[in-house]
């Protein structure tokens, strides 16, 4: 490992998580160790192999973090943008020669066979996907490394993964901390808050992600606003995050709820400036609408300026467009997928 390199502060229960991987990888074959980190969207699989990859790729003779796998390929339709990235972080080899998923599979399996190359494979959906860009332990050379991050963990069974490590959710203790650390900037909350805290981080049921929005939700809110969400909590215990991720969206004003539904339903991963235009000719002010939901962590902005929100997210915005007209997609504010569109147009549902 990296001694020069620390864990980053902000992250809490990672070093004992760190230790659980690092037993794991040493374990199993020594030629090419395969191992996959499971857990359901939001626990910090992204974050946890990001940190592994900071603290050992000096080990290797080359390595790749080939990230967002899953929606790379969802949006691009394949996996060849994701192998040229490989080859290119691995071989400095800006090939171009690579026409479809076959050619990748061929030149990423014979060109890396002497190397020890340390792979991370983020967020795989789908086993397609990792055949295109690890087919084969023997494509990479001795001590290779080849890290897989998933939801899915039978995805990791069936490909042959060696080892499974099922990333677990954050203890009380730890999400307590991050909660505070996050909401108070110490680990100890002010008095009057404390039992509304602990109250909340039971909510959040160790999910890191939960915790986040929660937290940009009631900072700097007094307590009876913070009594009031918890009030609310109660009332629906079944969707525990689901609840804690709706509850920032009922707190946004109408403009930037609207602003926050379009990204849902249209505008993920596309460019911050295009969406503004599009979106203040709807009049909804954007530039003021797109900083607070960033703020509130529902809106990140990722690499070229790109809009970005977490599935959880994405898929609770759909779910409210949804809701407004379960049977009739005519009757809702929005249409974006493609079997909706053609049953209001071709059975003329529309409605005001
Ligand atoms: N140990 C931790 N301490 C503090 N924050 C964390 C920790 N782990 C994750 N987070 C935060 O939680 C959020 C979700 O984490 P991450 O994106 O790594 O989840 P994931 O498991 O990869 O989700 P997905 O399946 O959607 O890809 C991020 O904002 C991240 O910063
Ligand atoms: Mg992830």
């Amino acid at each position: 490992m990296n001694s020069e390199l620390e864990i980053p502060k902000e992250l809490v229960g990672m070093e004992s998580r760190l230790e659980k991987l690092k037993f794991l990888m040493c374990t199993g074959s020594n030629d090419v160790r395969t191992i996959g980190i499971w857990g359901m969207g939001g626990l910090g699989k992204t974050t946890l192999a990001r940190v592994v990859y900071d603290l050992m790729s000096h080990e290797f003779d080359g390595s790749s973090f080939l990230a967002d796998v899953r929606e790379r390929c969802d949006k691009e339709g394949s996996v060849i943008s994701l192998q040229k990235q490989l080859l290119s972080d691995l071989l400095m080899l800006a090939d171009n020669s690579i026409r479809n998923v076959y050619d990748g599979v061929n030149m990423i399996g014979s060109r890396l066979r002497h190397k020890k190359v340390l792979l991370l494979i983020d967020d795989v959906a789908d086993v397609e996907q990792l055949r295109g860009l690890f087919g084969k332990r023997d494509w990479f050379g001795l001590g290779s490394m080849i890290i897989i991050t998933t939801r899915d963990e039978h995805l990791l069974k069936l490909h042959r993964v060696e080892e499974v490590y099922k990333l677990e959710a954050l203890n009380f203790d730890e999400a307590f901390r991050l909660f505070c650390l996050k909401a108070f900037d110490t680990y100890k909350p002010l008095e009057e808050y404390l039992e509304l805290a602990k109250c909340f981080v039971k909510y959040a049921s160790g999910l890191p992600l939960a915790v986040d929005v929660l937290v940009s939700f009631l900072f700097g809110r007094p307590v009876d606003q913070w009594r009031s969400t918890q009030e609310r909590l109660k009332r629906d215990p079944e969707n525990k995050i689901l609840g804690i991720l709706q509850i920032s969206f009922d707190g946004l004003k109408e403009a930037e709820k609207n602003i926050f539904l379009d990204v849902a339903c249209f505008y993920k991963w596309e460019n911050r400036d295009y969406v503004s235009k599009i979106l203040d000719s709807c009049g909804f002010d954007p530039i003021i609408g797109i900083s607070v939901l960033i703020e509130k962590s529902l809106l990140t902005v990722r690499e070229n300026d790109r809009l970005w929100m977490h599935d959880l997210l994405q898929e609770m915005g759909q779910q409210i467009v949804r809701r407004q007209s379960p049977d009739e997609p005519g009757r809702r504010s929005r249409l974006w997928e493609e079997a909706d569109v053609s049953h209001v147009l071709s059975q003329n549902t529309v409605s005001e």
